[in-house]
């Protein structure tokens, strides 16, 4: 079975970005990042794959602070195809995917997500599952379609909320679990899509 290529979009630190890059050159996910694309040019998953000599660019949303513009959309999806990607992972990316894009990829668009869903999905779950006094959360894999951390679940992974935490230590204990989770789910759509 060959390498499965993937394109990763992100718009902040990129830890899962790394998490992937890690697993990959460790021989533990059989992978290829071919492309890496960022709506903030300077944010430090861009940083991070200028480093690796992984290809990059930024997305340019036109100025629109939260919007997915269709022209951008169409550039990630053509930027992608022409990369040669079989799968776009979205790591910390904090826009809506909407079509064109996921019909340029149907099935083949996965994002990570920092709660068991379809609980407390949007923004700074962690908190949200703090300020709802669950005692345990946990991060998914899911598949995206146009809703907001909607699609089908491919992986999910349990996180108990300890005594004690706040925002910052919940938040960090999800990622730690996340980086484990991401290659994981990656590897099982590779047998999937490649098998
Ligand atoms: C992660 O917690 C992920 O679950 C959410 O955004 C965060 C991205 O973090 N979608 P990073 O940029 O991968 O460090």
């Amino acid at each position: 079975m060959r390498k499965i290529r993937l394109g990763v979009l992100g718009s902040g630190s990129g830890s899962n970005y790394q998490a992937l890059h890690d697993a990959i050159r460790c021989g533990e996910l059989d992978a290829e990042i071919v492309m890496v694309m960022s709506d903030i040019p300077q944010a430090r998953i861009l940083e991070r794959a200028h480093a690796q000599g992984i290809p990059h660019a930024v997305i340019d949303c036109g100025g629109f602070a939260s919007k997915f513009p269709l022209s951008a959309q169409q550039h990630v999806a053509q930027t992608m195809l022409d990369a040669g990607a079989d799968l776009i992972c979205l790591a910390g990316f904090m826009r809506l995917i909407k079509r064109p894009l996921l019909d340029a990829f149907p099935q083949r668009l996965i994002n990570i997500h920092p709660s068991l869903l379809p609980a407390f999905p949007g923004l700074e779950a962690w908190k949200q599952a703090l300020d709802a006094g669950v005692a345990e959360t946990g991060c998914t894999v899911h598949h995206v379609d146009e809703g907001m951390d909607t699609g089908p679940i491919i992986l999910q992974e349990k996180v108990p909320v300890l005594p004690g935490d706040d925002a910052h230590s919940l938040h960090q204990r999800i990622q730690q679990t996340e980086h484990r989770l991401y290659p994981r789910a990656v590897d099982l759509l590779r047998d999937q899509m490649l098998g």
